[in-house]
């Protein structure tokens, strides 16, 4: 595991952004993990100005989102689905048909995330997968006691993280207590994993990722015992390292 310290929450972003130039131009048809959050938004942007300026492009990418909300449909305003459109996919030259969140909706869940897990391994696997983290450790949506070995399943949310996300809906809006989310041995796939931590907030979470022992109590500690994994913070989310 790979930690580079920076400034500043923009620094982290730019340093991140750089990553993905260097992959895009190497392999124009890289399989990209994605994540929701507002940690990587500015990331985002990065990417979406480098794609305005022709820099790279993403007409030849796949991607698949880590996770949803259990419930939600595509359509629904607060999905993931609608939040990745709006904020990534409809800025950038992507084929929306080549763009895959796990479905919130499916009348078929189990069968759902084995088809998920399918898609990932037919487009050969993911070269970069983004990551956030939770304040309690979680990556995607694998809560503490994930098995560290999971696969992309319906996973319930823990009252911190219903309550971390609260801010996102309107007190009279149905907030989902259930998701569906891509597993940690799903993500331990990935060629190579790009974390960003910014804040405060996840300084505690960092460091029971990258010192902590690895355990379910922290999902992000199992990236210890990925090859390739690039942990970018800023001065805050380091300050307990
Ligand atoms: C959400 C997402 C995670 C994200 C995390 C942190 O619940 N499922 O993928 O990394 O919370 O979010 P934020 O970046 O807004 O702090």
């Amino acid at each position: 595991m790979k930690v580079v310290i920076l400034d500043d929450a923009a620094a982290v972003a730019r340093y991140g952004a750089d990553i993905y130039r260097e992959q895009l131009r190497k392999k124009p048809d890289s399989v990209l993990g994605l994540a929701t959050g507002s940690t990587p938004l500015s990331l985002y942007r990065e990417l979406i100005d480098g794609n305005r300026r022709g820099e790279y492009s993403f007409a030849g990418v796949t991607s698949f989102n880590l996770d949803e909300y259990m419930g939600l449909s595509a359509d629904h305003p607060q999905s993931y689905r609608q939040f990745m459109n709006r904020e990534f996919f409809t800025h950038i030259d992507i084929d929306p048909a080549n763009t895959h969140v796990p479905p919130g909706d499916a009348v078929d869940p189990i069968q759902a995330c084995r088809d998920y897990e399918s898609a990932i391994a037919a487009a050969g696997g993911i070269d970069i997968q983004l990551l956030g983290i939770g304040r309690n450790g979680h990556i995607g949506f694998n809560e503490p006691t994930s098995c560290l070995n999971s696969r992309t399943r319906v996973k319930t949310l823990t009252r911190e993280t219903i309550a971390d996300n609260a801010r996102f809906f309107r007190a009279d809006e149905f907030q989902p207590q259930l998701s569906v989310t891509m597993g940690i041995g799903t993500i331990m796939e990935a060629r190579l994993i790009v974390l960003l931590a910014t804040g405060q907030s996840k300084a505690a979470a960092v460091q029971a990722m990258v010192e902590g022992p690895v355990s379910s109590w922290c999902p992000a500690s199992a990236l210890q015992f990925h090859s390739s994994t690039v942990v970018i913070v800023d001065e805050a989310a380091a300050s307990e390292l």
